[in-house]
């Protein structure tokens, strides 16, 4: 039993900020799928689109330089965010699968039969299928770090690993199936030890605690706009300038050029470079909207909220007979993913959204993680600004009323 009221028991950020939970009875517990938006980012999107839109780079009448303007804040906006040294290390794609896709191809390109590549058991799908896509197109060889039985990376194993000399380790900063965090500046510095470029999927950590690619020294680092409060079909890659200097293009077209000829084309610098074609450019407005809509909450108050609800989740599950949580990784984000004994992943979800319960279902694009803990799937219960004990209870109740309807 919870004897004390939890910390969490308010939201963080009130319902009505977000239009969407004021106009529906829900319990969102997704927000690790992609987070509902506030207010303030549709209003500064809209306020945008109704005064300053037009394309960007391509025009010298006043609008297009102020959407010009709005974008390129942007582009700065995130790189504060992230604590890059410069604008010009930010390149806006579609979302992080994209940035990934985008590192695999122009990074990629210089990797030689017989490399290796690392990746963790932990991945995300986005962050293997990219790499093994490199691999079948160049003969290199992808090699899965393990993890231990509480969902953690199994250090020594890792650094095995290393000893292989691999080109490149992308690893995630925080698991989207478990919620694990995982040590990111040791296995920076661990892999540098060793040789190796890193690419750091930040996709979940963004909306869950302060990113430092500085400090972190990362060589590479995607997020996506859409867990983070704000629109779809924004991605970011973070990449060091030099890196990205020296990389070629990957998608030709506008905008990403200097001077085009049929003799031969040459290439804009970074980030141009990266960014064929008219951009996401509403949605970069939106993101910087976001990131200030996240910066002004406090990252202090947003891990202590993720903390607080993720223990009264445990905690509530625990007196659910046939509920397994599943990870007990030493640090995590607002993620408690769990089995319900003797029911699938999915007939759980589907009961639990007939109660207005909002949970992601299956394998969380994670099956080589769900094959290591040989489960078909799980359900994950997701936490966001908007979340309090509530939310938590709400689940726990539809979780015995599931479980009673099962059992009949
Ligand atoms: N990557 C998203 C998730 O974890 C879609 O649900």
């Amino acid at each position: 039993m919870i004897e004390q009221a939890s910390p969490a028991s308010s939201p963080l950020v009130p319902r009505d900020a977000f239009p969407l939970l004021t106009a529906r009875d829900i319990a969102y517990l997704d927000s690790a799928a992609s987070a509902q938006k506030p207010k303030a980012v549709l209003d500064r999107m809209r306020q945008f689109y109704e005064t300053s839109y037009a394309n960007i780079h391509r025009a010298v009448y006043p609008l297009s330089e102020a959407a010009t303007e709005a974008y390129e804040s942007a582009r700065a906006r995130v790189a504060r965010f992230l604590k890059a040294p410069s604008a010009d290390s930010i390149v806006f794609t579609r979302n992080a699968t994209e940035a990934v896709n985008l590192v695999a191809h122009a990074f990629g390109s210089r990797f030689k039969s017989g490399e290796h590549i690392l990746v963790t058991t932990l991945e995300h799908h986005a962050n293997i299928v990219p790499w093994q896509l490199l691999c079948d197109r160049q003969g290199l060889d992808l090699m899965p770090a393990p993890i231990d039985v509480n969902g953690d990376l199994a250090l020594e194993a890792f650094d095995r690993l290393l000893e292989r000399k691999p080109k490149l380790v992308a690893v995630t900063a925080a698991s989207n199936a478990l919620g694990t965090r995982t040590p990111i500046k040791e296995i920076i510095a661990r892999a540098h030890r060793a040789g190796a470029a890193v690419l750091v999927d930040g996709a979940q950590a963004a909306p869950h605690f302060a990113i430092d690619v500085t400090d972190w020294d990362c060589d590479f680092l995607v997020f996506t706009g859409h867990k983070l409060y704000g629109p779809d079909g924004i991605g970011v890659l973070y990449g060091k300038p030099a890196l990205l200097a020296s990389m070629p293009p990957w998608q030709g077209g506008g905008d990403m050029i200097r001077t085009v000829s049929f003799a031969g084309t040459e290439y804009a610098d970074p980030p141009q470079r990266f960014e064929a074609g008219t951009p996401p450019i509403g949605p970069a407005v939106g993101l910087a909207a976001a990131i200030d809509f996240i910066e002004a909450i406090g990252w202090d108050r947003i891990e202590a909220h993720d903390r607080a609800l993720t223990r009264y989740a445990l905690d509530r599950l625990a007196e659910i007979r046939g509920i397994r949580p599943v990870g007990t990784p030493r640090a995590r984000i607002g993620i408690v993913s769990f089995t319900v004994d003797g029911v699938h992943p999915h007939d759980a979800g589907s009961l639990l959204g007939e109660r207005g319960v909002c949970v992601r279902t299956g394998h969380h694009c994670a099956q080589p993680l769900m094959d290591h803990l040989g489960l078909p799937g799980t359900v994950r219960a997701s936490f966001g600004v908007h979340n309090d004990t509530g939310d938590i209870d709400r689940l726990a109740d539809a979780l015995v009323a599931a479980r009673q309807i099962l059992a009949r």
